[in-house]
């Protein structure tokens, strides 16, 4: 076999990606399968037609990455790869769109509005003050309407911190999602599908040191303690897994994805967003909800490959 694993890419998160694709490489390279690994440039469309591998494992995040943009250049090439469709991660990489037609299907969304940067230039702080106050309430949790990582996301618990939260956001992106912040326990659900179907991995608990997981805590060892599975009891980790599974088979998802969820006080489940290349680096949860389900990354990995070539 000659795999291709796609790591770096153009997003701020070019540094977890390289992270996470070295990960998934070495892990294939213990099951004695060649592997490179690429980044994308313009040399990408060239390599696939020149040298073409047998299947491209793209662990791109971000922009770019899980956009679709690079799934549509490999589609070009006519190269088999692992993971979703350029359309359906087009529609999940767009956070406040997933989230809607996850809402439709019953899935529980905290409420909250989408915000474009050219409306917050005309309307000016005072009076979206008044319009987000008066529609949400506080605490905000505001985050980009796209990409990941915790990249111009920041928690708001008053009027005079959400000027500068939405300037932050804007270095990020050209829209805002604006949401109530839900307070709970944080959650990731893992969906694996290989070629029976799709199915959850345990759900993964989140803990971190200062209480947001923002980048630093998502991506230095040791400051964030995750248990895995979740300490949660059976009503709630069904309801997290049928969330999950409903994310990925409503946006059409492939091969596997990661649903970022939260439990609330009630104990009622909350999507937050999905991630079609979830995090595969020593600090990520997707590889937790592998080990935690009695598998063997490295051998999810390499099915995972294998299928694409079905
Ligand atoms: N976007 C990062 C990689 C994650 O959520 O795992």
């Amino acid at each position: 076999d000659r795999v291709l694993v796609l790591a770096g890419g153009m997003s701020p998160e070019h540094e977890v990606s390289v992270r996470s694709g070295r990960r998934v490489a070495e892990s294939l390279r213990r099951l004695d399968i060649e592997v490179q690994v690429a980044d994308v440039d313009a040399t990408l469309l060239a390599r696939l037609a020149d040298d073409p591998p047998q299947v491209v494992f793209p662990v791109l995040h971000g922009a770019s990455g899980e956009d679709g943009a690079i799934r549509e250049i490999l589609e070009l090439s006519g190269v088999p790869y692992v993971g979703a469709v350029p359309s359906a991660c087009r529609v999940a990489f767009a956070k406040p769109t997933a989230k809607a037609l996850v809402a439709r299907n019953g899935v529980a969304v905290p409420r909250g509005v989408t915000l474009p940067k050219a409306a917050f230039h005309d309307l000016g702080a005072p009076a979206l003050l008044e319009r987000i106050g008066g529609a949400l309430g506080f605490p905000l949790f505001i985050k980009p309407d796209q990409g990941g990582s915790a990249f111009g996301a920041t928690a708001v618990d008053s009027a005079e911190e959400l000027s500068a939260a939405l300037v932050g956001c804007f270095a990020y992106g050209d829209a805002a999602l604006i949401e109530e912040r839900v307070r709970g326990t944080e959650i990731t659900v893992g969906v694996l599908d290989l070629g029976d179907g799709p199915f959850a991995l345990p759900p993964v608990e989140i803990v971190p040191d200062g209480g947001v997981y923002d980048y630093a805590a998502r991506y230095t060892a040791g400051r964030t303690e995750f248990f895995s599975p979740a300490r949660l009891p059976a009503d709630i980790v069904d309801a997290a897994t049928s969330a999950a599974l409903t994310a990925h088979e409503v946006l059409g998802l492939r091969d596997f994805s990661r649903a970022d969820l939260i439990v609330d006080g009630q104990g009622d489940v909350r999507f937050l967003e999905v991630q079609v290349a979830p995090g595969m680096t020593e600090t990520s949860t997707f590889p937790l909800g592998v080990d935690a389900a009695d598998l063997d990354f490295a051998v999810v990995c390499r099915e995972l490959a294998h299928q694409a070539l079905l």
